[in-house]
């Protein structure tokens, strides 16, 4: 480390010694970075925070997909509706978020979110019913039809659930 300020001291070597500094920094994609700044402060980097007060992303958001209701829920949300994120960006983070977080539960049939749904689909908020309860409609069902993950019940990891 100090060697290296020492070379900076001599132009061009400073230059050649930092070109040469290994890629420490983690680099992310345009979608990895927006999924990053307008979700992952509450959902965390990889789709689990605290699993009690936000749900899980990782391995259960791709259920959401086995029903029509479920799959508008995901763009309906009050902190997706009103994200800072273009319709085309948001796009990009649900697909983001739902196959490269989601896990298993997406069926194969699914496809992918577009500009023009994410735009439809955001004049439509969720902001009339109890959030808690649709929610819990829609997971009941994906539990009872679609093989998803009781814990999905208790936003909790597995792990957490069992508890
Ligand atoms: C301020 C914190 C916060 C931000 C920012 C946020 N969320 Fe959430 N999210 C929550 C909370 C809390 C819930 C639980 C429902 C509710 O209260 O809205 C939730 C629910 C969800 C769910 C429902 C999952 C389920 O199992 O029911 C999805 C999907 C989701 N958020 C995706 C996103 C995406 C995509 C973004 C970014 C565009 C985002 N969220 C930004 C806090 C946040």
């Amino acid at each position: 480390m100090k060697l290296r300020y020492a070379l900076c001291l001599s132009g061009l070597l400073c230059m050649q010694a930092i070109a040469a500094e290994p890629a420490n920094i983690p680099q992310f994609s345009r979608v990895q970075s927006d999924y990053l700044l307008a979700c992952g402060g509450c959902h965390g980097e990889s789709g689990v925070s605290n699993s009690r007060l936000v749900p899980d992303l990782r391995n259960q958001v791709g259920y959401f997909l086995n029903t029509p209701q479920g799959r508008r829920y995901l763009v309906q949300l009050p902190n997706v509706v009103t994200s800072a994120l273009d319709d085309a960006a948001l796009a990009g983070v649900l697909n983001f978020m739902v196959w490269d977080i989601g896990g298993a539960g997406v069926p194969a049939r699914a496809s992918r979110y577009t500009a023009p749904e994410v735009s439809m689909l955001r004049r439509e908020p969720l902001n009339t019913v109890s959030l808690k309860d649709y929610r819990r409609q829609l997971v009941e069902s994906l539990i009872a039809e679609h093989g998803a993950p009781p814990a999905m019940r208790y936003y909790s990891t597995a792990a957490e659930a069992m508890r």
